[in-house]
């Protein structure tokens, strides 16, 4: 090995560390500027962020099983339901679960239902069915059935009564009640009903995001207990 090539060798590696040496700088100056922008972003925007999110968005699930001639789901309805969806109706996902404490018998092609207070809950209920099935919109959904709720023993006539008293067609209500789709309907409420655990003891249950503890306190005041749920508190919970 000749000298010349030794030297050479020698400041090809001094040429090498001191490249390696400022790339590191630069890269480690990279690094550390990317992890105070994302200690910045973790500090503070992202939490301003998603509590504005939750307020929007966070909705609590709210399930009703009950019977439309039971009189504690009446007032379940009028005094709770339906006042804390007027409170806070963008942090509730309200479900209906009209069935209660019935049966349902399958024959060859079509169901026979027994309801806890006959045969016209059973038909009333069938109602309620078609009419969560029919009117999407949840406020007029709620106002409507709360509307029959209040006097539903003549099930068809408090159909029309309260449709036409809210501008509702109810033909459509009517179409599905009579014919095969309103039984299909009710037998969904009844395995829905059939599949809580624990099962269903007292009408109205109410079901708060999949928890069905503390039923007591949601029955004398479900705008409390809905807001305990949520993380940050809309103003409906805090006037
Ligand atoms: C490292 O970043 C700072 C700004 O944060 C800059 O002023 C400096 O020139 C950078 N150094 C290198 C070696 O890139
Ligand atoms: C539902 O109906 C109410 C009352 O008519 C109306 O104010 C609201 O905008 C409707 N909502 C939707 C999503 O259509």
């Amino acid at each position: 090995m000749g000298l010349g090539s030794f030297r050479w060798r020698i400041l090809l590696i001094i040429i090498s560390a001191l490249l390696l040496w400022q790339s590191s700088k630069v890269w480690l100056n990279f690094t550390q500027e990317k992890s105070i922008i994302e200690a910045q972003l973790q500090e503070n925007q992202p939490v301003t962020l998603s509590q504005k999110d939750e307020r929007v968005t966070q909705k609590v699930h709210v399930a009703v099983y009950y019977e439309a001639l039971c009189s504690d789901s009446r007032n379940f309805f009028v005094k709770q339901l339906l006042p804390t969806y007027h409170r806070i109706p963008d942090n509730v996902q309200v479900e209906l679960i009209p069935y209660g404490k019935a049966t349902t018998a399958k024959t060859e092609n079509d169901y026979e239902f027994m309801c806890q207070h006959g045969p016209t809950e059973c038909e009333a209920n069938i109602i309620h069915a078609c009419s969560i099935d029919i009117i999407k919109n949840v406020s007029i959904q709620l106002e409507y059935l709360s509307c029959m709720i209040k006097n539903n023993i003549e099930p068809v006539n408090i159909m029309r009564t309260c449709a036409k008293k809210m501008n509702i067609d109810h033909n459509s209500i009517l179409k599905c009640s009579v014919g095969a789709k309103g039984k299909e309907l009710l037998a969904k409420h009844g395995e829905l009903t059939n599949s809580l655990t624990p099962r269903v003891v007292f009408i109205p249950t109410v079901v708060l995001d999949e928890n069905s503890e503390n039923q007591a306190k949601i029955l004398k005041n479900l705008l409390q207990e809905v807001c305990l749920h949520l993380k940050v508190m809309p103003e409906g919970c805090t006037v």
